[in-house]
């Protein structure tokens, strides 16, 4: 199958690109590296079935050239993270909103299949855990910048359910806080790669708010497997899954595990929202999917429990920092 994936040097487009090359498939993907980095994929330069193109998915002619002859489109690149969204948020909407319509509009010209990549975030501070696919979202005003973020995934599903409309074949998946190896230790928006930075340097560990407030992780290697079951099944088209995992966590217990897995000196210090934030700012207490439709149309179960995947995201980070000369 020839694959395009958006985004493909980033974190969860690398393991899929990864995937999808060990599985004997062509792959070309399309990155202008503002948050993906070359050494997630350069192990592959040298497969004739691999191509990377560097552009960006707001450049139509650059889309055209890499979907050219793709029967699947894997849709990622965005700008990822409330962080980033909140800090840029223009440029975050540009790229989430009109970059998916340039990629939706060139895949229905070419007839290749798409998966858009959205996230739990559009269920925003819903209290009606856990999350169903099918039910109410609730956002706080526009005036907080985080739920632009939000709001502009949300546009990308309505374009791409308009898309099914015309003839596109679609699927959606909302990841619930994937993290692993190669989760990008500069740490945009993860609050993993966060805490595990901190706690590795001896620093305090930053938990905003109460750190009652609780969500689920997805270990890579489900999100992947979660994402080809909903990019390639014929029950997946016009669906959207939560592709997550069943087990919820305070942020201050995540804290604490990582204090424990890293074995840090490090102290969980609780910073009030007001101090991390130059906007105003909402956190959703609670973030949980519920995953039986993912397992009744797909079979699909997250399998990998926190803990071991913590200790492999550690390990690798350890492994960076290393590679970088920190101390
Ligand atoms: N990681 C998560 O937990 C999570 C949660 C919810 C949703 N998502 C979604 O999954 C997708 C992948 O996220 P990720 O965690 O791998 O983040 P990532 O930042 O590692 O990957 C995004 C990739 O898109 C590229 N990109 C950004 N803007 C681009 C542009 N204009 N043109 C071309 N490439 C561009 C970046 O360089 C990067 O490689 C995103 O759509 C994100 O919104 C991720």
């Amino acid at each position: 199958m020839k694959t395009l994936i958006t985004g493909g040097a980033g974190f969860i487009g690398s393991h899929l690109v990864d995937r999808l090359l060990a599985e004997g498939h062509q792959v070309t993907v399309l990155d202008d590296l503002s948050t993906g980095r070359m050494a997630n994929v350069q192990h592959h330069l040298h497969n004739n079935r691999f191509r990377f193109i560097k552009g960006n998915i707001l450049a139509a002619t650059q889309v055209e050239e890499a979907i050219k002859g793709s029967e699947l489109v894997l849709h990622l690149a965005a700008a990822v993270g409330i962080p980033y969204v909140v800090e840029e948020p223009l440029k975050g909407m540009l790229i989430n909103v009109r970059g998916t319509e340039v990629v939706l509009e060139l895949a229905h010209q070419q007839g290749a299949r798409v998966l858009l990549a959205s996230t739990s975030e559009v269920y925003g501070k819903s209290t009606a855990v856990p999350f169903a696919e099918e039910a109410d979202r609730t956002l706080g005003p526009t005036s907080i910048r985080r739920w632009a973020y939000a709001t502009a995934k949300a546009l990308d599903e309505h374009m791409a359910y308009a898309y099914q409309d015309r003839g596109l074949g679609i699927s959606i998946v909302r990841y619930f806080n994937a993290y692993g190896p190669r989760l990008d230790p500069r740490g945009y928006g993860s609050v993993i790669a966060k805490f595990v930075i901190q706690a590795l340097a001896g620093q305090p560990i930053t938990v905003y708010g109460d750190g009652l407030q609780t969500r689920s992780f997805t270990y890579i290697d489900d999100a992947v497997e979660g994402t080809l079951l909903a990019a390639t099944r014929q029950e997946a088209l016009g669906e959207v899954f939560n592709i997550g995992r069943a087990e919820e966590i305070t942020i201050y217990r995540l804290a604490e595990l990582i204090k424990e897995v890293t074995n840090s000196p490090s102290e969980i210090l609780l910073v009030p929202y007001d101090q991390a934030y130059s906007h105003s700012f909402e956190d959703p207490r609670r973030r949980h999917p519920d995953v039986s439709k993912a397992a009744r149309l797909l079979g699909f179960q997250a399998r990998d429990p926190l803990v071991d995947g913590l200790e492999k995201a550690i390990q690798w980070m350890r492994q960076q920092l290393e590679l970088a000369g920190a101390p």
